[in-house]
């Protein structure tokens, strides 16, 4: 598979055509963003890290029937997966309170919800990932009905097999966000799934293996991501 131009340059991946014009190179750069990219570093074997833990996960989903993009591993940083028009929406589903929610709704954080909870936010830095709702996706055409009923229904039946997963290795699975786009008119789930996109809480201690290390300034965030991978089985070398 040769790697041609560069598609598209993110806050943490870039995207490569390749010769297949239904395929691409997802490459994942040792850049960390947070805050919609205004605190950016580079952290050592983080390419490596979730480009691996995301082809362990999505390898995962799609054992459970979730159609994913993955393709193949090729390199440390690369993998090949379709290449899919994304829809401009983040799902966000909680299990715990952490984060905007507690800062939206005035609540505390650890708090555990009755049943997981369902949220779309707009892909857009510059307005802070708004917010949005099924009305805005439809009257805006970002998706349709049937699009955003998939994604929900995908989305929970994704809770179901990752929070298993994650408490079998002594996690809370707290909150995460999945991408979704189109394949030959199908959904299927694009970006990524690591410790950047979710939040992950040790059982007993409760302390923090995601990218809140990061946000917060704990310290050993590559470390925590490489001890959730551990736990989980997922090989990184
Ligand atoms: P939030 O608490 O900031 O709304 O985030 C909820 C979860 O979704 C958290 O695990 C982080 C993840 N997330 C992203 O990875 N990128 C984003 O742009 C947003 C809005 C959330
Ligand atoms: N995708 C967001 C960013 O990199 C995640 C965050 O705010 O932490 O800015």
């Amino acid at each position: 598979m040769e790697k041609k131009a560069e598609l598209y340059r993110g806050k943490a991946k870039s995207v490569f055509e390749t010769d297949d014009p239904k395929r691409l190179i997802m490459l994942f750069r040792d850049d960390t963003s947070a805050f919609d990219g205004q605190k950016i570093e580079q952290l050592a074997r983080k390419g490596k890290t979730n480009n691996k833990f995301n082809y362990f996960i999505m390898k995962k989903l799609e054992e459970a029937g979730i159609p994913t993009q993955m393709e193949k591993l090729l390199s440390d940083n690369e993998v090949l997966v379709k290449k899919l028009t994304m829809l401009p929406i983040e799902c966000v589903v909680r299990n715990v309170t952490a984060g905007s929610i507690c800062r939206r709704l005035g609540v505390e954080q650890g708090m555990e919800l009755k049943t997981p909870t369902f949220e779309f936010f707009l892909k857009n830095d510059a307005l802070h990932d708004p917010m949005v709702n099924d009305s805005h996706i439809i009257s805006f055409g970002w998706g349709t009905q049937e699009q955003i009923d998939e994604m929900k229904a995908l989305s929970f039946k994704i809770n179901d097999v990752l929070k298993k997963m994650f408490d079998d290795a002594g996690f809370i699975l707290v909150d995460y966000k999945l991408e979704f786009g189109l394949f030959d008119g199908k959904l299927v789930l694009g970006d990524e799934f690591s410790p950047d996109g979710c939040r992950l809480w040790d059982k007993e201690t409760r302390q923090s293996f995601d990218k809140d290390r990061f946000r917060k300034d704990l310290g050993n965030v590559i470390e925590g991501y490489e001890e959730v991978a551990r736990r989980i089985g997922c090989p990184l070398d």
